[in-house]
């Protein structure tokens, strides 16, 4: 079975066409297509991810991202795909909400055949709204001009999955022999969560944030030690080096938010306002004037701001390996996922390889290869297929975009279109 599949849930507009083979106890998947583009570089001037930005950047690359991935898949045949006028009305008033879709949409369409795909895989939430909307409506308008189904995929799903595919090599995935329950600690710019998987594709939260995600705490602390958009990678590189030069410091003393209360929720929001005091007592203490600069960062030295983001870094590891071997002891899972874009921090995997080998020898650890770490269309793929196998197809008129979207709630299955 053959699924393309729209990411577009954040600043990466992707697409993915993969074919899958199999079912759940062993499936073999090949990446037949694959473009991605990312605006992090058009955001980062505003220190994150702008939503007018993302929506008008993915309406941009939406249909060239399409064409390249279809044009690797050898799908790209031309010959007239005429679209009948009834149905050319609808995908008009569909795409209208997206600023120049329009345009490039019809004359991509009818140069080609319809391509020898068996469903469009969309993420239709987590996220935010303006960015998956454009995915959304270029699924419908793609679902209408070709005959095919949809399946609405959860972005967090996507991720898990992305985590249990055993890369064999650059274009192909296996995905087999998952030994249940799998427990999911899903890291990302907008989340962070346990979850478990009793059966497959089911979900129950065992745990979340009460305030920020991980991710969004290490980019917000990047930016106070004045470090460019995505944080993460920036702040793990510091840590990085400090650990090479000797290893914790005692110059910074973080928090370990919630580390021992009897829940398996996590807190981040006092973790990143400890740092900015941190900054804030440096900073006075070196300076004569008794007030916080606009940009405190810019009096730090480079070793203050390694050793605070060793201390950041050890502090959020701590607390994520501590909630998530509580979660382990409460749901005797057999296998632990590390999901989304932080899950790509090696001081992270380092710890939690080390620490499951040592107390929880016989649960079983995946976490995503780094091409399928940070948002893909890849993942959504993996998850339209066992999706599509399961007839969880969604009417495109049906088919609505939700930023709030929960991992333990499914839209609802519907007829096909
Ligand atoms: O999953 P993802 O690509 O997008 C969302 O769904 O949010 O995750 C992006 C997040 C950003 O906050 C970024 O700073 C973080 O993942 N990230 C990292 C690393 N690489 C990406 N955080 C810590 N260490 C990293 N190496
Ligand atoms: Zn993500």
């Amino acid at each position: 079975m053959k699924i393309l599949a729209i990411e577009t849930s954040c600043d990466e507009t992707a697409i993915a066409i993969i074919e899958g083979d199999g079912d759940t106890s062993s499936t073999h998947f090949t990446i037949i297509g694959n473009a991605l583009f990312s605006q992090i570089e058009l955001h980062r001037e505003y220190g994150g991810v702008f939503p007018a930005l993302a929506k008008r950047e993915h309406g941009k690359n939406i249909v060239p991202l399409t064409r390249k991935a279809l044009l690797e898949a050898r799908m790209l045949q031309g010959g007239a795909n005429a679209i009948r006028k009834d149905t050319r009305d609808t995908i008009k008033d569909i795409l209208e909400r997206e600023p120049g879709l329009v345009e490039q949409f019809f004359p991509f369409i009818e140069e080609m055949q319809i391509p020898g795909i068996d469903a469009i895989a969309v993420t239709y939430g987590p996220g935010l709204s303006p960015a998956l909307w454009v995915g959304v409506n270029f699924a419908r308008a793609l679902s209408l001009s070709w005959g095919k189904p949809i399946v609405a995929i959860n972005h967090m799903e996507g991720h898990i999955l992305s985590a249990l595919a055993k890369r064999v090599d650059d274009t192909r995935l296996e995905i087999g022999n998952v030994a249940m329950p799998v427990l999911a600690l899903l890291i990302s710019g907008g989340h962070t969560q346990l979850v478990l998987m009793r059966q497959w594709l089911s979900y129950e939260l065992i745990g979340q944030t009460r305030d920020d995600a991980v991710g969004e705490a290490f980019d917000k602390v990047a930016r106070m030690l004045g470090l460019p958009y995505p944080g993460g990678p920036e702040i793990s590189r510091l840590a990085e080096e400090a650990r090479q030069l000797g290893g914790p410091t005692p110059k910074f003393i973080l928090p370990r938010p919630m580390l021992h209360d009897a829940t398996c929720d996590f807190s981040f929001s006092g973790l990143k306002t400890a740092v900015l005091y941190a900054i804030r007592d440096r900073v006075t203490a070196k300076s004569e004037e008794n007030s916080v600069k606009e940009f405190p960062s810019d009096t730090l030295t480079t070793e203050d701001k390694k050793s605070l983001a060793l201390e950041f870094e050890n502090a959020v590891t701590e607390v994520l390996w501590k909630k998530t071997a509580r979660a382990l002891d409460e749901t005797n899972a057999n296998t632990l996922v590390l999901g989304g874009g932080v899950s790509a921090n090696k001081h992270i995997s380092r710890t939690f390889t080390e620490k499951l080998s040592q107390k929880y020898p016989d649960v079983s650890l995946h976490i995503p290869h780094h091409s399928l770490a940070t948002d893909n269309a890849v993942m959504i793929a993996l998850s339209g297929f066992y999706h599509a196998q399961n007839n969880n197809f969604i009417a495109q008129e049906n088919l609505v975009a939700d930023g709030g979207a929960s991992l333990s709630k499914r839209l609802r299955k519907q007829a096909l279109p």
